[in-house]
């Protein structure tokens, strides 16, 4: 009798111990998996460029992708972005796309009545630093008053999830690093351009208080560069570009003179800015990810993940990099700073690791090695000519 109780405690301790949490598990993996190939996701800013490459890996992952974007920052393959066919060609699949712009309340209506969509990752924005302090309205009437008819349409038409594309520009000038997600924000954000993500930002954490079946994923990127590997798709900026990586790949491939580093006096190793960046497929995986726990049952309200990789590299150090990928020698001189500029900032990502299985796996080498397949395959982005 005795033996008897004992082994059945050893089945009771089994079940509760293993069973139980095998079959949440698989529940949990069976949910996911169903919801992806179910799933119908709206991307706004589709055709830019973090939305393209998302858009792959969506398409990939047996999503069915609505596309929407006003073209004002791709390249317009007439009725469609350039982006978008190539994303076709990559995937063997076809992308539904809208020409609408996020303010529209009547076009976004219309796309949700005739599809029926899950959830909405959202890139449509503006985005260069520069121009925001010059244009502030068009900014905060663009990224803001854009975000917020995006939220109402979803709202009366019962959508009630969002991954939002922010930025480590909310955490202004770090007080300490690696940046956590606790770090405060809005705080010294310099530009209208970033203060545009700290204030959507704002505005969905208070929608979330309203209402509690919104779920919101704060995604905030670090520094995105790089390409899809086939070289087919990449970040293909109109005039001169802002940002570092496809200034240097430019020189590289012949269209500058040089580069000019932003000032060589800040209080790092070498002198020059220190920034955490992180390959966009690496980052595309990542909203894949968000959308998988957003699609958890427990998961509520809304939640801020850094997306980097966790390990900042110099100007002198990406220019090195650079260099030995294209075998091209990288002209530079060394300037004076940039207004508004950072010294150094990278991520702790260890909370997206922890809670939603994202880990950057791709390193320097192939940020640099992407760039440059892309760049040296179409030396005028996306226009053929
Ligand atoms: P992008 O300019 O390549 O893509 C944005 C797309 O949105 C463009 O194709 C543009 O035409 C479209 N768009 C802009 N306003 C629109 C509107 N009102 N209606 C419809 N479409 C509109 O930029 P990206 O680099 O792909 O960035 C995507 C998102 O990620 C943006 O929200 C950006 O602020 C954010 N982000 C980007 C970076 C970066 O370094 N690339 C860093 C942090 C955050
Ligand atoms: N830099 C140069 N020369 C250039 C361009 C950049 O030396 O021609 C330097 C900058 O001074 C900085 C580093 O390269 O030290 C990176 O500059 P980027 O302009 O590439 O990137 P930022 O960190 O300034 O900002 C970018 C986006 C922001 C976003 C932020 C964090 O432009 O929109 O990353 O995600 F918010």
């Amino acid at each position: 009798m005795l033996n008897l109780l004992y082994k059945s405690s050893y089945v009771f301790v089994l079940f509760y111990y293993a069973i139980i949490p095998l079959g949440y598990l698989t529940k949990w993996w069976v949910t996911i998996e169903k919801m992806k190939g179910n799933s119908t996701i709206l991307v706004t800013g589709g055709g830019g460029y973090v939305g393209s490459h998302t858009v792959v890996e969506l398409l990939k992952n047996n999503y069915t992708v609505i596309a929407l974007d006003n073209m004002i920052n791709c390249y317009s393959g007439n009725e469609k972005p350039e982006s978008l066919k190539r994303v076709e060609q990559i995937t063997g699949e076809t992308v539904t796309f809208y020409n609408v712009d996020i303010r529209d309340r009547e076009a976004l209506d219309k796309i949700f009545k005739t599809h029926k969509i899950d959830s909405v990752i959202h890139f449509a924005a503006l985005k260069a630093v520069g121009e925001s302090v010059k244009i502030p309205l068009t900014y905060y009437q663009n990224n803001v008053g854009g975000s917020a008819t995006l939220l109402e349409v979803m709202a009366k038409n019962g959508v009630k999830s969002i991954v939002f594309s922010s930025s480590a520009t909310v955490y202004g000038n770090p007080q300490f690093l690696p940046i956590t997600e606790d770090h405060p924000t809005g705080q010294g954000c310099t530009n209208p351009y970033g203060k545009t993500k700290f204030f959507v930002e704002e505005i969905m954490k208070d929608v979330c208080t309203s209402d509690p079946e919104w779920k919101v994923i704060l995604l905030r990127y670090f520094n995105p560069v790089g390409a899809h590997d086939s070289g087919m798709i990449g970040e293909d900026p109109s005039g001169i570009p802002n940002n570092l990586m496809p200034y240097i790949s430019q020189v590289a491939v012949g269209r500058r003179e040089k580069l000019q580093v932003f000032g060589g006096d800040y209080e790092t190793p070498d002198g020059t800015g220190v920034r955490d960046y992180i390959h966009i497929t690496d980052l595309a995986i990542g909203h894949l990810k968000a959308l998988e726990k957003i699609f958890q049952c427990d998961f509520r309200s809304w939640k801020a993940y850094n997306l980097g990789t966790g390990r900042g590299y110099s100007v002198l150090e990406m220019v090195k990099a650079f260099s030995e990928a294209s075998g091209k020698q990288i002209k530079y001189e060394i300037t004076c700073r940039r207004e508004g500029d950072i010294s150094a900032c990278y991520a702790d990502a260890s909370l997206a690791k922890k809670e939603l299985n994202w880990t950057a796996t791709r390193d320097v080498k192939d940020m640099c090695k992407d760039t440059w397949n892309w760049q040296n395959k179409n030396p005028k982005g996306f226009q053929k000519s």
